[in-house]
């Protein structure tokens, strides 16, 4: 299972379509979802991480909302329009139950580079990999992602290796391009 938490999900390396987490939990933080949405969870181990992660912000004042959590092959597909912001179906990291996408009223929930300049998304890039969570989609990482800039985007990879990337400051992709 811990393979799961470290897995490299992106084009070259899809999901299953039939790929479903077990465990799934809502997380339990402030959702801009209704309750019995299936974007309010997580897997087990990721939600409690982020639960953790979201109410220590809250502590220090912070206004940290989560926007969309797991998201099944169907709805990906559903989703998807070709454009770079969304993952073709299969190679989404919110399959795996273990993506989270956060935002915050300051710029009413949306998903957009402006987070990145709130109280909250300035906070997030130093905790995140505390709590075991990476920024997936850095800036200037565009060409080894091949997703744009995202600080709305943590991914659960385990608290050592969350450490290891933001220390070195280096991507998933990168990390497995170095272990052969
Ligand atoms: N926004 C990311 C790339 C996704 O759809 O998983
Ligand atoms: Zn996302």
């Amino acid at each position: 299972m811990r393979k799961m938490y470290m897995r490299l999900i992106n084009r070259e390396h899809p999901l299953p379509e039939n790929y479903i987490p077990e465990n799934l939990v809502d997380i339990g933080i402030p959702f801009d979802a209704l309750p019995g949405d299936p974007k309010r969870l997580l897997e087990e181990k990721a939600a409690f991480a982020a639960l953790e992660l979201i109410t220590r912000s809250h502590r220090e004042g912070l206004n940290l909302w989560g926007v969309s959590g797991y998201r099944s092959y169907q709805r990906q597909k559903k989703l998807y329009t070709g454009s770079p912001y969304v993952a073709p179906p299969g190679t989404s990291e919110h399959q795996s139950g273990l993506a989270l996408d956060v935002s915050c009223p300051e710029i009413h929930m949306e998903l957009t580079e402006d987070f990145a300049r709130t109280k909250e998304g300035i906070w997030l890039v130093r905790h995140a990999p505390l709590y075991g969570f990476i920024l997936r989609y850095p800036a200037n990482k565009e060409h080894i992602t091949q997703v744009p800039y995202e600080p709305w985007h943590i991914r659960y990879v385990t608290k050592p290796l969350a450490s290891y990337l933001s220390l070195t400051g280096i991507t998933l992709e990168e990390y497995y391009a170095i272990q052969g």
